[in-house]
């Protein structure tokens, strides 16, 4: 199977793009002693999985299917955490969790005897973050997640093995980070000195280009040792950056004013992330004097993908590849306007294209009712 054959739209994921971040991620494991979990909420296409647990620990979730998918299609360390868990969820993820991180104390608490066998965690919330979004600031004003009083934790240290911190988003700043682990050391040493395990979260870019890779080894394998603790990371973004692309074709050009280009994909179903955080997606072309602005084909009048200067002039048919599309967008896409939802496409190592999975209108009639 060649690309021209594959009907658009499609998510085409590229394994040896991952591979490359999978190679960066070996390297952290190796020179910082640091265990590495990939965060299934923002990628949990399993038909890579084979190739991405040769090279990290396991999979950590956010909700039960997320912990039973991890446990079935990745194996290795199952971590489960909820930002509350309903009876039913710990029924299901007690089965096959390897640790169990809760939001509050009260929940910690309310399960423990159901799950008291299992390694536990609580998440603290350090009162400080890096987030360009305040969407996605985890310390905004407020915030639900994680406990903060570091005199309630201590009241319940003997409940716990482990503890988890998530307080980066898009963190491609090493000196930020290396800053506010410090007062991570400062303000919870007293609680990571009774602890077996930290989570340090997701949301730090380490595996993008020109990222102080060694820094980052040399400051985590300190911190592990001066606290005695076995780090964690959780990834999501870091291990399937600018690995996947969503291909498009031109359907329709309009003029207002602008020229307008439509494709056979919707942000709002199919990029949904750049709607909800008002960015615009990348496009893998090259720059030139052509204006266009990109938009989908749903009603929404804000789907549009961005505003372009491009070198090529686009007309019906032409292919527009929308760039970085594997992080939380095949974990985003909905059926908004019964919209023909993109394929899953790799791209394995030795060069075949597999198509993993095309979407029929019986999918979109089994998912309502
Ligand atoms: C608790 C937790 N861990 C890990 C992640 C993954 O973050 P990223 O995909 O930015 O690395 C998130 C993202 O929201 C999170 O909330």
């Amino acid at each position: 199977m060649n690309k021209q054959q594959i009907k658009t739209p499609y998510y085409l994921i590229s394994e040896k793009k991952i591979l490359k971040n999978l190679k960066k991620i070996k390297y952290v494991k190796t020179h910082s002693g640091a265990k590495l979990v990939l965060a299934l909420k923002c990628f949990s296409t399993w038909a890579t999985f084979d190739l991405i647990n040769k090279y990290m620990d396991g999979t950590t979730s956010s909700s039960s299917y997320e912990t039973k998918l991890g446990h079935q299609k990745f194996g290795k360390e199952t971590h489960s955490f909820s930002v509350a868990y309903s009876v039913d969820d710990i029924k299901e993820i007690r089965k096959v969790s390897d640790k169990i991180i809760f939001n509050s104390i009260y929940q910690l608490k309310m399960f423990y005897k159901n799950v008291k066998d299992i390694e536990l965690g609580l998440r603290i919330n350090p009162g400080f973050s890096y987030s360009n979004f305040d969407l996605a600031d985890p310390a905004k004003k407020f915030s639900r997640l994680g406990v903060s009083s570091v005199r309630k934790i201590m009241t319940i240290l003997n409940k716990i093995d482990g503890i988890m911190f998530h307080y980066n988003c898009e963190n491609n700043d090493f000196k930020i980070f290396s800053n506010m682990l410090d007062k991570i050391s400062v303000k919870f040493g007293k609680i990571l000195s009774k602890v077996k395990w930290v989570s340090l979260g997701g949301g730090i870019s380490f595996t993008k280009d020109d990222y102080p890779l060694d820094a980052f080894c040399h400051k985590l394998k300190k911190f592990g040792e001066d606290h005695k603790v076995q780090i964690y990371l959780e990834p999501g973004e870091a291990v399937v950056t600018n690995s996947c692309e969503l291909v498009t074709t031109v359907l329709d050009i309009v003029k207002n004013i602008k020229n307008i280009v439509i494709v056979d994909a919707s942000v709002e179903a199919h990029m949904l992330d750049l709607l909800v955080y008002r960015t615009f997606a990348k496009i893998n072309t090259k720059a030139g004097n052509n204006k266009y602005i990109i938009a989908g084909k749903s009603c929404l009048a804000g789907d549009i993908f961005g505003e372009y200067k491009i070198s090529n002039k686009l007309k019906i048919g032409s292919i527009i590849r929308f760039a970085d599309a594997a992080g939380y967008t095949m974990v985003k896409k909905n059926w908004f306007n019964g919209l023909k939802m993109p394929s899953i496409v790799v791209k394995r190592l030795n060069g075949k294209i597999e198509i993993i999975k095309q979407f029929l209108y019986n999918d979109f009639l089994n998912s309502l009712s």
